[in-house]
């Protein structure tokens, strides 16, 4: 068979494997640092150990090498079935795996000695973000070329999804890194003051937007309906969850900045905008759940769909929370504290990890010439362990970020503060020994998954081939 008469799937291979491998390696540093709150000793006086450093680095390593891999590899599956080609370039293809993989490498030097650019989600010093860009510049060829190349007329939802991910982080990733170096390690931004913190959370909200969110709704709208085995809900609905999610994120980002200097305006317009996010971000969650209508007894003897449908729970849950915490006064209590590191949890580990996982056991048997994994019940065993993991994460996040909002608020009759910031620290430990519990649970579901992985490559295909399915 021709070569153009098949899928890439070497390319999709590749980054699912490394889905699995990035998880565990940014799980386990955000494990020693969830360790290190508790037993601040554990960096042992090593400079390349300390918090400051290895928080960067799990940020890094789960969003951009466990997500980012995750997503690019998803989405070359995606988008070669769903418009009955094969992908566009196989070389620049092979070229975005590498060059993503370099990234993450460099990343992971770089941040333990300490090169960073302060700004958070975007430390990598100018050299590696240029690479970035260039690797992105090249999967937007591939993804956009494949999709111009398409067999059939139509483009499915989750391509539309993929394609507002690709092109917005291209744009917000250039736009906040623009500096001017100095040395191979050192650059200032072009922007100063209150403008670079706007810029800054403009990108780092549209991050959780398009990077945490858009990506990953692409892959919920392939593989809940090929998993459920029922088309979308409301294939109408999609197309409002589409507009609408990408017209409102753009605008949330001051949320970040309430009480800053920041104009006031500027803030309560973040605010507006936020709340608005909650009818777009329901609307995409009801639809993906509605999806099961009829097969909701598949839940019962299927995990992948579990992982899938959980992780909708999630991701509506998180949704919710947002809005509430951008409101001023929510905020005025949650920011600073562990509420934040709770939401961020319930979003990123309920959310974009679990429907990675979904996603990634559906996809790999089936680029591994298999017609399921090694083991379903490893499948459901690893699903109960993290569900457990994450809910004790957020839970134990959520009371101990109430808790110290309160602490630093409360005053006596005089006017003085009730605590010191020590006692609300001293009430914070327990919180921190089970979220350790929480991460070392999440991190074991992985293993456990790196395992039925490897097990499923080895008595799989390592080359496996599927022809272009002709369009109906
Ligand atoms: C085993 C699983 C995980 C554990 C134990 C863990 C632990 C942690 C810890 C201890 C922090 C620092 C909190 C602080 O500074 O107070 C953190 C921050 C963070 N983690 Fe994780 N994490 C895990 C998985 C993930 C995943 C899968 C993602 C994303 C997909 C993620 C995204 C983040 C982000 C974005 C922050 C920064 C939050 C902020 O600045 O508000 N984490 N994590
Ligand atoms: C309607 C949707 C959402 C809204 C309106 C929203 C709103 C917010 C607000 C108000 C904060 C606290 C800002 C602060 O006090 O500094 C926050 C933090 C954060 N959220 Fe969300 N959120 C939403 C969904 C999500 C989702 C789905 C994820 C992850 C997948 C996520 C990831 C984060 C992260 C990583 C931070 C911490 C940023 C930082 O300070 O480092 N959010 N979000």
């Amino acid at each position: 068979m021709e070569k153009s008469q098949t899928y890439n799937d070497v390319v999709v291979r590749q980054f699912a494997i490394m889905t699995v491998v990035w998880g565990i390696v940014g799980m386990l540093v955000g494990v020693i640092i969830a360790a290190q709150l508790l037993w601040p000793a554990l960096n042992f006086d090593i400079p390349w150990l300390t918090y400051s450093r290895l928080r960067p680095l799990h940020t890094n390593a789960v969003i951009f090498a466990f997500g980012g891999s995750a997503l690019i590899g998803a989405s070359y599956y995606v988008v070669q079935r769903t418009c009955h080609v094969r992908l566009f370039l196989d070389r620049l293809a092979a070229f975005t795996f590498w060059g993503w993989q370099l990234v993450i490498v460099l990343a992971a030097v770089t941040l333990p000695l300490g090169y960073t650019q302060g700004k958070e989600y975007a430390e990598l010093i100018w050299p590696i973000d240029i690479l970035i860009a260039v690797v992105w510049i090249a999967y937007a060829v591939v993804y956009f070329g494949t999709l111009f190349t398409r067999r059939v007329s139509h483009i499915y939802v989750a391509n539309w999804f993929f394609a507002a991910f690709i092109l917005t982080i291209a744009i917000l990733h250039i736009v906040n890194s623009l500096a001017i170096p100095v040395t191979l390690g050192l650059s200032y931004p072009i922007y100063a003051g209150v403008v670079d913190a706007m810029v800054q959370w403009w990108y780092g909200h549209n991050a959780v937007g398009f990077f945490l969110t858009a990506g990953f709704l692409g892959m919920m709208y392939y593989f809940v309906p090929k998993q459920a085995g029922r088309p979308v809900y409301s294939y109408r609905l999609s197309v409002v969850h589409f507009w609408s999610l990408i017209a409102i994120y753009m605008w949330a980002g001051p949320h970040h900045l309430h009480y800053t200097t920041l104009p006031d305006w500027a803030q309560s317009l973040g605010m507006v905008f936020s709340l608005i996010l909650l009818a777009p971000s329901w609307g995409g969650m009801i639809n993906g759940m509605m999806t099961l209508s009829g097969a909701w007894h598949k839940l019962r003897t299927d995990p992948i769909l579990k992982f899938l449908i959980v992780s909708l729970s999630f991701y509506g849950m998180s949704t919710f929370e947002g809005p509430m915490m951008s409101i001023k006064t929510v905020n005025a209590l949650s920011h600073y504290t562990d509420w934040t590191i709770g939401h961020v949890h319930s979003g990123a580990l309920g959310w974009v990890a679990m429907v990675s996982i979904g996603t990634m056991y559906a996809l790999i048997p089936k680029v591994f010439g298999r017609e399921s994994m090694y083991s379903i019940k490893w499948i459901d065993l690893h699903f109960w362990i993290s569900t457990i993991g994450v809910v004790l994460y957020i839970a134990a996040m959520w009371i101990a970020g109430v808790m110290q909002g309160l602490m630093w608020r409360a005053v006596n009759a005089d006017g003085t503060l009730t605590y010191t910031f020590m006692e609300s620290l001293k009430a914070t430990y327990p919180y921190y020994a089970v979220r350790l519990l929480g991460g070392i649970l999440f991190l074991s579901g992985m293993v456990i998954m790196a395992f039925n992985v490897y097990m499923t490559v080895r008595s799989g295909e390592k080359n496996a081939v599927q022809p272009v399915v002709e369009p109906a």
